[in-house]
């Protein structure tokens, strides 16, 4: 996914620290799996993980056994993050509280991983600095996730909501929703590769099924950036579109790149 032209609304995801951590699911076993598989990754190896949120990819870089140094410059998602050690978890985790722009690497990394966050960082400095700090055999592993509603009517007249409250970007077309994000995805890859710093080697695109409450999917609907009036947004979806379901089915298409530097190597 191509970086956001505006950056303003990168720091606005810890407003609701506790919904954040309900609603937006962990990746999947699978998906991150895929991706390691098509890394150099060892068990006890370094791993950095660039805005890691409330660890939606970082539970399953712990039990793969990743020694993994998070950056989440959001005071309530770093607090967050201090507590998702789970027993049986092989890996380590150390919180910094730095941007990625301000963080100084004290070593190289056998993975820099990113989930639904690169996009927040200026392109200018992201390709670059991941490549300045990838081992010579490192990767950098980019994820994002996208949920729709499964029922395509649905979906529309919770667009119909959005749209009147002005939260276009939570508009989501059922109509091809798989071949729209096939797109925005390759010109996220296209400027990867522009960046003459990295060369993508692999990536996965794979819906997932997932059966929401209604709540948990409202809370869902307000983490997104664009969501601002939350009491207004709940309220409107309540009253008009999902007043007589208790659940709704989300299709959540989880995507994974697997790039490598070409720092070292090429130039
Ligand atoms: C949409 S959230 C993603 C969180 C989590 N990884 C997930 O998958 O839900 C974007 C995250 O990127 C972080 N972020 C934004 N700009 C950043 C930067 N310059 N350096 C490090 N993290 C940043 C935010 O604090 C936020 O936690």
């Amino acid at each position: 996914m191509k970086a956001n032209t505006s950056r303003r609304s990168r720091f606005v995801f810890g407003r609701n620290p506790s919904a954040y951590e309900r609603a937006r699911m962990p990746f999947s076993r699978s998906t991150v799996q895929w991706a390691l598989s098509r890394t150099f990754f060892r068990p006890g190896d370094k791993v950095l993980e660039i805005g890691a949120g409330t660890g939606q990819l970082t539970g399953e870089l712990l039990a793969a056994g990743a020694n993994v140094t998070v950056l989440e410059p959001i005071d309530t998602l770093a607090d967050s993050l201090q507590r998702i050690h789970k027993e049986g978890d092989a890996g380590e985790l150390n919180v910094s509280r730095d941007t990625f722009e301000d963080f100084v690497a004290p070593d190289t990394f056998a993975l820099v991983v990113a989930a639904n966050s690169f996009h927040w960082i200026d392109p200018a400095i992201s390709y670059q600095k991941s490549a300045d700090i990838l081992d010579k055999d490192g990767r950098l592993c980019l994820f994002w996730y996208f949920p729709i509603l499964a029922d395509a009517e649905l979906q529309r007249r919770v667009n119909s909501v959005v749209r009147t409250l002005g939260l276009d970007d939570l508009v989501r077309d059922p109509v091809g929703y798989g071949g729209t994000l096939q797109s925005l995805l390759s010109e996220g890859r296209d400027e990867a590769e522009e960046s003459g710093y990295v060369r993508c080697l692999d990536w996965v695109l794979e819906p997932r099924r997932l059966s929401y409450s209604v709540a948990e999917y409202c809370d869902l609907l307000t983490t997104y950036a664009s969501a601002k009036d939350l009491t207004e947004l709940r309220k409107s979806l309540f009253s008009s579109v999902l007043h007589d379901t208790s659940g709704v089915e989300i299709v959540i298409y989880e995507y994974a790149c697997v790039a490598e530097s070409i720092n070292r190597s090429g130039r």
